[in-house]
């Protein structure tokens, strides 16, 4: 801590929830490290030469890797390529070819595990492909992952995740019944929007996911997965109540209810009932389309 951090438990409850507000949820390591402390005089200083300090003291941990940096291992053709910087733009080419190589989703699922051109996978904690049956006729598609689905790899497992879980259970539906993704497979940092190349980038995975699954009816959640997948600027209160159509890369064409996002009804409990509204239309959706 700083001189002119607060001590008091109050103001440090503050400080903490500000920070946590702020996107400030994970240590990046096991100990503690105060960045803004002064450094220690020692530190800006030239390192004095062994000869003239016979008697110095041994250098701590620290000090011993600010003198002798941990040699890099020599990256392989693999590496090297994919730590060189890639223009987004080639990424999301690079994207679009490796996801129509997918022949499977468990294939889909191995090859976006290796893709490494979304700087989000860098932060993330777990790849968050997918849950449920991907044999179901329902395919349900979010935003992105976020702190809890981080963690456990699925998504939709939040608070969000459990409101959702009601919502399928009013339709006659569970996690074995219905499949669930997301538009971006990787949490952004301190849950900020996705950017719309990394968007971009991320596209023609999920895409090619719903082409994969072939579901009988698709279910867009909020704003974001709407716009990309109906290739809308409409917003989701406008879209939202009304069939519309997701045609795939490979010109399938899944009828798709646009709705509202589950954390949109945690923050909006009054608008349930539209969400209600749209997901009996589903249900009978699927029933017209099993007969
Ligand atoms: N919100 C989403 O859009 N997806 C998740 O997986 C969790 C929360």
């Amino acid at each position: 801590m700083t001189s002119s951090t607060p001590r008091d438990p109050a103001s440090l409850r503050d400080l903490l929830a500000f920070y946590a507000d702020a996107g400030v949820d994970a240590a990046l390591e096991e100990e503690p490290q105060d960045r803004l402390a002064e450094p220690p005089a020692q530190a800006i200083q030239q390192p004095p030469s062994p000869a003239s300090q016979p008697h110095a003291a041994a250098p701590t941990p620290a000090q011993r890797e600010f003198r002798n940096p941990a040699p890099q291992p020599a990256a392989s053709p693999a590496q090297f390529a994919s730590r060189v910087a890639v223009p987004d733009e080639a990424q999301a080419l690079r994207a679009r070819d490796m996801a129509r190589e997918a022949k499977s989703i468990e294939e889909l699922h191995e090859i976006l595990a290796g893709f490494d051109g979304c700087n989000l996978k860098f932060t993330a904690k777990n790849l968050v492909f997918a849950d449920g049956n991907p044999q179901a006729d329902l395919m349900l598609v979010g935003e992105a992952p976020g702190r809890e689905e981080d963690l456990e790899g699925r998504p939709f497992v939040g608070r969000s995740g459990k409101l959702l879980d009601r919502i399928l259970a009013a339709i006659g539906r569970d996690r074995t019944s219905a499949y669930i993704s997301n538009v971006i497979p990787w949490r952004p940092p301190g849950n900020r929007d996705p950017s719309p190349m990394e968007t971009e980038i991320c596209r023609p995975f999920i895409e090619r996911h719903i082409e994969l699954a072939q579901p009988k009816v698709l279910v867009t959640l909020g704003n974001p997965s709407t716009k990309l997948l109906l290739n809308t600027k409409t917003g989701i209160m406008r879209m939202r109540g009304t069939w519309a159509v997701h045609v795939t890369t490979g010109g399938l064409e899944v009828p798709t209810m646009p709705t509202l996002h589950p954390a949109y009804l945690l923050r909006n409990p009054a608008h349930k009932k539209l969400s209600w509204q749209d997901f009996l239309a589903v249900k009978m959706k699927l029933r017209e389309l099993a007969d």
